[in-house]
Parts: structure tokens; C-alpha cells; sequence
């Protein structure tokens, strides 16, 4: 390999290795975000209180049930309890509730109970039976709301993960419970704040940016369950949450602030989405009047990040805890709009664009679509393929126009491997991500998706990932060392390579573009999800917005031997993202031919 040190050529941008970010596979809740216990507000289900259940030890007996409503709680009745012994009620958290030794844990409820009622036990115990892990009497009292709190300490005790949180009382009545929390130590200790060991991780990939919330996340599946930043913000215990579009509802614990408070704690710069009139479900607000709350709502979020304190949102920041304004330099009007088959996104695109640019002329504005109504600074282009496609392709952008506006790749990923990638895949990544750098003169910043998986059943709903955990433990998939030995490692310029292969000498730039198997996922609006082309030739098209409910596909293995396209590959060759939100395999069989020839 020969590296032209004496021709440098464009410079890559210093903000280039990023972060992607939304609550999906648990990321937030049950993942990254420190709370210990699913369902503390008692708001995951209407009907019952999920997650929770009903101790009672030797003859002792009571009932749990839900009192619904704006702020619902627990109600504990306990009906008989024998000397010596409890009953109460206990969580089992994110798939266990984990235990290191000499480890702090903090313990918040609000409570009301029954006259009589003087004292509850608060605790960590095996869900197998045994000592506690740790437990502490709470004095309790009145018919009116209030707030407690205590610190319960593990001591020499192993690391463990099959244990369950409790409350109990050792004589009759009724207790009613709020928003009960149990936290472990933060990343640097903030309250409300993140799991050590994937900051850490996170930490390690030096990341420049952190695009947030969203992904669908940001959109939702109708406009009233869009991340509405507002309603996220505060004392966490008020926090409503909202029904995400993957499946389960987020407490909003992680909200717009801890956001924030996220990227600085990486040293990175937010790039910040925000809803632009558009959720999945299809419901979309025309541009005019109607979107007019919508932009402001835009302006007063970016307020909130960068205005000081003298100005309204920025006032409100400070009340929250942060006075210093936060850097911002990207705001990403929507998410995936090419799928707003209303066709409005150009319209809602300019109202947004025309009031941020009045207000803040020196942001950088991403579409997410191409638009033709104003200048877009950046475009952001999104792909999830096979390890095979990201390496044929890894010379996407090197005849791309570089008149047309900037390009960030703001979700990528070879798709392979179930809940994390296979080395295969890391390999696939690592050649997509030398043509994105080698481009830098075009492509100013990349970050893969998803970024985080609760490994349990039930816990992921995306099929490949980046860093996968349980409540206990975490690791990086091979994929994560390719980000972050690309993330450490990053350059000030391209430098031309000239690799030799055997006699023949081959230049690495422009790379070889073997335009074979390229999945048109998610950039035609008429949903031709797979097209393969071979030397610009359309060799095969196929509609599936019948057979896989319009959504898009996510790779494909094909190849051409001996002069032949062929699928090279006995894996399910297409995964559909089906609109039940769960992936589904499909094989398709495919005989090569040009369109329109025999
Ligand atoms: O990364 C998972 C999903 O893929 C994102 O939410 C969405 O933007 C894309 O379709």
C-alpha cells in the first residue's frame, strides 16, 4: 500500500464519528437511562399494574390493584400479616434488578396510608430466596401525599442480576404508592442520571455529536405520540411519558435536558431533531397556519439548548439545573420524510427552514429528504444493508455531485446479526466507513443505528445493534471496536492510497463501484424496494408495497458469478420491517433479467 502523504487531499471534519440516539431495544428505559424499575409511575397499562406483584409471606394475605386516572397509583391492601412476618408488593425490574458489591442504591417513592400504618421495609432481595441484599425500615405517615427517600447499601454481596425490589409492612392496612424509583450510582453522579458502564463505552468511541431523540422516536406513530420535548422536561416524578413507536412507553426519566446533559458528558455537540409535522402512522400538518405552532415550538426548543438565561426557554433551563447554554451547530428538521407520501415535506421543510434561519442564520439545517423549495445545508442519507452490499458500495459518494448540499449519513449499519453484529458485519461496516471518510469533502458526518439493545427477549426490537446489555453487564459487538478504533483515530486530511495487488496496481480512489445488489431502501417515494443494478444497468426491480406492508427492505445477498446474477447467500436474503414492528424474514427468488427483456 502506497499513502500519498505528498497529496493530501480534502479535509475530514473534525466533527465526523458520531452518535445516533432514540429510545428503541430498551435504550432508555431498561438500558442506558439508571432507573432499576419498569413501570415506577405505574402508567405502562391502564388496566393493571404491570411489573409489580403481590408479597405475602406465611399466612399473610393482601391484593394489589390500580387506581387509574391523570396520576395513577398503586394501591396496597394488606389483610393480614403473622407475627414476624410481611406483606407488600415487589418489582423485578429491567429483566432483574442488578446488585454489585459496596454499591449505593437510592430509593424514592411518594406515598399516602392508611391510619395505623407507621412503617414500611424497602429492599433488595434474591428472587430465589436468602438474605436480603440490603433493607431499611422507612417510617411512614398521613392520608396525604408525600415524599420519601433512603440510600439502601449492598455490602461484600457478588454481582447479581436475579433480584427483586420490595416494599412491605408488617401489620394490616393500605398503602398507596407514586412513582417508585430505585437508582444505582450515575456517570458522573448526576441525579436522574445514566448507567457507568455505557457511558464508558460510549465514552471510549470519542464521539463528536449525538443526533437526538430520534429515529421514529422522534415522530411517533401519531402526532400526539411525537417526542414532545416539553412535556419532558422538570422534576422526573411529574413526568407523564408517552407511547413510543416501538412497542412500550417511555417515562420521559430520559428527557430533553438529559439529552443535553448526555452530549456534554461526551464532549460532543447535540445534533438536534426536531418534529416537523410528519409521524409514521401517516398523519402529516400541511405547511401554513396549522404547522405555524410546530416551527415555534422548533424555536422555542432551540431556546432552550442555546438561549441564556435572560431569555424565556433559556430561563426555564436554568430552572432546570443547567444555566450554561449548550454549543449548537446542526438542527435536523424531521426524520425520514421521503416516506410522507403526501408529498408536503418540501413545503413543511421551507416554513421551518425560513423562521430557524430568521432567528439563528448560522445553524446548519439537515433535510431528510431531498427538498427542492431552499438550499438544504446538509442532507441526511440513511442505509441498512448486508456486510457484501456496504462493501460493493463503499464507493457510494465518489461521483456524487459536490455542488449539492452536504451529506450526513445519519443512520447506517450492516445489518447481520442478531441482537448485535457478526464479525462479518463489522467487516462490511469497516469498508463503508473508508468510503465515507475517503469523501470527506462531501460527507461531513456519519453514526451508526441502533447505538444500544437490552439483549432479553423482549427487549430488542431492531435486529442488529450496536453495544448490547442486560441490567448487569454490556459489551460491544464487533462492530462498536470498528467505530471506535475509527473514532480514535481520526485524520485531519484524506490521504490518495494506491494498493498493488500482485502485479497489478489498483487505486483506492475512486474505489471500484460494483453496483451490485443495491437496496433502494427508504429513497423512492414509490416504494421499488429492491433494485439491482450492474454497471448503471437496472438488472431487477421489484415492488413488495403489498407483500411487506410498504415498509422498506433491509439488504439482500446477490452477486454476480460466471456473468450470472445469482443469490450467494442460503440466509433469508431480504428482511422486511413488517408494520407489525416486528422483523420478518422473507426469501425471494429471483431470476436476473433486464427490465422489459425476456
Ligand atoms: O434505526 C432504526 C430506525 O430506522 C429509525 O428509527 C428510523 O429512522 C429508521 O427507519
Amino acid at each position: 500500500i502506497t499513502v500519498r502523504a505528498d497529496r493530501p487531499g480534502p479535509r475530514i471534519s473534525p466533527t465526523f464519528y458520531g452518535l445516533m440516539t432514540e429510545e428503541i431495544n430498551h435504550s432508555y428505559d431498561g438500558g442506558l437511562y439508571g432507573e432499576l424499575l419498569q413501570n415506577r409511575a405505574f402508567r405502562d397499562d391502564s388496566r393493571a399494574p404491570r411489573h409489580w406483584s403481590l408479597i405475602s409471606d406465611g399466612g399473610g394475605a393482601g391484593k394489589i390493584s390500580l387506581e387509574p386516572g391523570l396520576d395513577p397509583s398503586l394501591r396496597v391492601d394488606i389483610e393480614r400479616v403473622d407475627k414476624g412476618q410481611r406483606v407488600g408488593v415487589a418489582n423485578g425490574g429491567y429483566w432483574g434488578v442488578p446488585v454489585k458489591p459496596n454499591t449505593t442504591y437510592h430509593v424514592s417513592f411518594i406515598a399516602k396510608v392508611s391510619p395505623g400504618m407507621r412503617a414500611v421495609e424497602v429492599g433488595i432481595e434474591p428472587t430465589k430466596g436468602g438474605a436480603d441484599q440490603a433493607s431499611r425500615q422507612i417510617a411512614v405517615s398521613g392520608a396525604d401525599w408525600r415524599r420519601y427517600e433512603t440510600d439502601l447499601r449492598v455490602g461484600r454481596a457478588p454481582a447479581s442480576l436475579d433480584n427483586r425490589f420490595f416494599i412491605t409492612a408488617a401489620n394490616p392496612g393500605t398503602i398507596w404508592l407514586r412513582n417508585v424509583s430505585l437508582f444505582p450510582p450515575t456517570y458522573k453522579n448526576h441525579r436522574n442520571g445514566n448507567r457507568i458502564d455505557l457511558m464508558d463505552k460510549l465514552s471510549a468511541m470519542r464521539p463528536t455529536f449525538l443526533r437526538f431523540p430520534g429515529g421514529n422516536y422522534l415522530e411517533g406513530n401519531t402526532i400526539a405520540e411525537r417526542f414532545d420535548w416539553k412535556a419532558t422536561l422538570g422534576d422526573p416524578a411529574m413526568r407523564r411519558g408517552h407511547q413510543g413507536p416501538w412497542g412500550y412507553r417511555s417515562s420521559d426519566g430520559l428527557g430533553l435536558l438529559e439529552f443535553l446533559q448526555w452530549a456534554e458528558d461526551l464532549h460532543s455537540q447535540p445534533v438536534l431533531a426536531v418534529f416537523a409535522g410528519y409521524a409514521l402512522e401517516g398523519q402529516h400538518i400541511d405547511p401554513g397556519p396549522k404547522l405555524a405552532p410546530f416551527v415555534q415550538d422548533a424555536l422555542d426548543e432551540i431556546e432552550y439548548v442555546t438561549g441564556d438565561v435572560h431569555t424565556k426557554w433559556g430561563a426555564r433551563r436554568a430552572q432546570d439545573g443547567h444555566p450554561k447554554p449548550f454549543p449548537l451547530k446542526y438542527v435536523e428538521i424531521g426524520n425520514e420524510d421521503g416516506f410522507d407520501r403526501s408529498g408536503s415535506y418540501d413545503g413543511r421543510f421551507a416554513q421551518f427552514y425560513d423562521a430557524i434561519k430568521a432567528k439563528y442564520p448560522r445553524l446548519q439545517l439537515i433535510a431528510t429528504a431531498a427538498v427542492r423549495s431552499r438550499k438544504m445545508d446538509l442532507l441526511d442519507d440513511h442505509y441498512y444493508r448486508s456486510a457484501v452490499e456496504m462493501a460493493r458500495d463503499s464507493g457510494h459518494y465518489d461521483g456524487y455531485d459536490r455542488k449539492g448540499p452536504k451529506i450526513f449519513v445519519g443512520e447506517w449499519a450492516t445489518v447481520m446479526g442478531r441482537p448485535t453484529p457478526t464479525f462479518e458485519a463489522a467487516l462490511g461496516d469497516a469498508a463503508w466507513l473508508t468510503g465515507l471518510e475517503r469523501n470527506s469533502d462531501l460527507v461531513v458526518m456519519e453514526c451508526y443505528a441502533p447505538l444500544l439493545v437490552n439483549v432479553n427477549p423482549g427487549g430488542a426490537q431492531w435486529p442488529t445493534n450496536l453495544i448490547g446489555y442486560d441490567a448487569l453487564t454490556s459489551y460491544g459487538s464487533p462492530a462498536y471496536y470498528v467505530q471506535t478504533m475509527f473514532g480514535q483515530n481520526t485524520g485531519d486530511v484524506v490521504l490518495p492510497a494506491e494498493i498493488a495487488l500482485a502485479s497489478k496496481a489498483a487505486t483506492s480512489t475512486p474505489a471500484p463501484h460494483g453496483a451490485i445488489g443495491v437496496g433502494t431502501y427508504r429513497t423512492q417515494s414509490e416504494y421499488k424496494d429492491v433494485e439491482v443494478t450492474h454497471d448503471g444497468t437496472t438488472l431487477y426491480q421489484k415492488d413488495f408495497s403489498q407483500g411487506m406492508d410498504g415498509w422498506g427492505t433491509r439488504g439482500g445477498r446477490w452477486s454476480v458469478v460466471d456473468g450470472a446474477l445469482r443469490q450467494t447467500s442460503n440466509a433469508p436474503d431480504v428482511q422486511a420491517y413488517a408494520g407489525d414492528k416486528n422483523w420478518t424474514d422473507y426469501t425471494i427468488h429471483v431470476k436476473a433479467r433486464k427490465l422489459g427483456g425476456a
